[in-house]
């Protein structure tokens, strides 16, 4: 497997060790540069299938999930040119010719988004051949919507032992979706599908996330006719071709959001070049009110904890500009020694709160009824051995461990290599006693 990824992404470079050590209670103090979206960079690369012109990505985040899309594009006939300067990683990815039958199912496994192929295949090849696909164990994340919305645009889809099976022979043409919950993913692939459809698309109750609009803004320099960026209505008009395209990858507000809590956890101050506040949606304003402080800078935006400390604050996750799912457990993290209670209620996933147990086993007050975790604030966290079993959950045990006194040991490491761009060395930069041992 690891040499499958290392041929199609010769950056990658997994580090050793299983687990993660971290010594808490050092203040983080320096500089830490935010990389490229993960959830844009991954929808974005495949948008290169849509193509047998060059689509040239900059500011790509060196992570996992990059490494195993870029190992499944490769399979399906793909050339990947990678290039890494000061400024970032850039990947030129040419379809000129594609092998849509060449899936690997080992590699959908080990990621959601891979579903994505499904909508660019479809419309680019006529046909797509895909294992379910795996990801975070989050909860059911099914994917009728994508199946129903690329139905409705004329494909034939089978659900057969586990795998989609869909063709378009005659391709996939215009039609009027509408989503029973903004899903971002379905939005996404509908998208990407629409691009090449005969006719108008119109994607009603569409997901307004910024990642979205990242996707549409590379698929319009494409020379593809998107409206409605930004809106819960996209109007999409089909083309003939797409041309190629050079694009920067919108900077990762999750990454962004998850390195604040660490900083004010830790009561230290943290510059953030690329951060972007605005981005934040419905978390900025809860950030306020948590006590944790960002002030714009020429070298980024600073974050530091607010000087009448951490209170607790109520949370209920929603689709953008709601509060996003993905800071809902850093921020739970650090909550857990906020003053007074709060209440985070998760309205995205059903089972998204197999944090919570770890917190509590590092001292955490948190009690979880239904779709509600109610964490009363303690002064501090103590140091454990846990398990993140999924991304954003083994991001909230960093925090916990940096904030904590004594030792963490944290497992799962895959989780956090899927999301983060060598998240360890940037931390070690800034102060953290943090390092991965076998
Ligand atoms: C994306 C993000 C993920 C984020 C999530 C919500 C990527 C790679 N991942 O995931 O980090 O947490 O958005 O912001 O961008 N649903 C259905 N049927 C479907 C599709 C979705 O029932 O066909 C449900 C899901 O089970 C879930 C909800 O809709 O409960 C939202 O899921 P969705 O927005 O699709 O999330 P993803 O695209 O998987």
């Amino acid at each position: 497997m690891n040499a499958s990824l290392l041929a199609a992404a010769p950056w990658w470079r997994p580090d050793t060790g299983d687990t993660l050590v971290i010594r808490g209670g050092q203040p983080l103090v320096g500089t830490y540069p935010i990389s490229g979206a993960k959830n844009a960079v991954l929808p974005l690369m495949v948008s290169a299938l849509l193509t047998p012109h060059l689509v040239t990505l900059h500011n790509v985040p060196a992570n996992l999930d990059v490494a195993v899309l870029s190992s499944l594009l490769q399979r399906l006939g793909c050339e990947m040119h990678w290039s890494s300067t000061s400024a970032g990683l850039s990947v030129t990815i040419s379809a000129d010719r594609l092998e849509p039958r060449g899936i690997d199912g080992d590699l959908v496994a080990r990621m959601r988004a891979s579903v994505l192929l499904l909508g660019a295949l479809l419309a680019r090849c006529g046909e797509a051949r895909l294992p379910l696909p795996g990801g975070d164990a989050i909860g059911r994340r099914a994917i009728d919507f994508h199946l129903a919305g690329l139905r409705a645009m004329g494909a034939t889809v089978k659900l057969d032992g586990g795998v989609v099976q869909a063709t378009a022979p005659a391709g996939l043409r215009g039609a009027d979706i509408r989503l029973p919950l903004p899903s971002v993913g379905a939005t996404e692939n509908l998208l990407l599908a629409a691009v090449l459809a005969d006719g108008t698309t119109t994607i009603r109750n569409a997901a307004r996330e910024p990642e979205i609009a990242d996707l549409a803004a590379c698929l319009i320099a494409m020379g593809g006719k998107v409206s409605g960026l930004g809106t819960h209505e996209l109007s999409i008009e089909g083309a003939q071709r797409l041309a190629g395209a050079v694009h920067a990858v919108l900077p990762d507000r999750i990454e962004f959001g998850t390195l604040a809590c660490a900083a004010a956890i830790t009561d230290g101050e943290l510059c953030l070049p690329h951060g972007r506040v605005d981005l934040l949606g419905a978390a900025g304003a809860s950030f306020n009110a948590m006590g944790v402080d960002f002030s714009e800078t020429p070298d980024g935006v600073v974050a530091r904890r607010a000087r009448p400390g951490l209170s607790g604050i109520d949370i209920t996750t929603g689709p953008y500009p709601g509060f996003a799912t993905d800071l809902q457990a850093p921020v739970m993290a650090l909550l857990a020694t906020a003053a007074g209670a709060s209440a985070v209620s998760e309205t995205i996933f059903e089972q998204r709160f197999r944090h919570v147990d770890e917190l509590v086993r590092m001292g955490a007050s948190i009690a979880v009824r239904g779709r509600t975790a109610l964490v009363r604030g303690v002064d501090r966290l103590q140091g454990a051995a846990v398990i993140g079993t999924d991304v954003r959950a083994a991001a909230a045990l960093v925090i916990a461990g940096l904030g904590a006194c004594g030792e963490t040991r944290l497992g799962g490491l895959d989780h956090l290599d899927r999301g983060y761009d060598r998240l360890v060395r940037k931390l070690a930069l800034c102060g953290a006693d943090i390092v991965r041992l076998p």
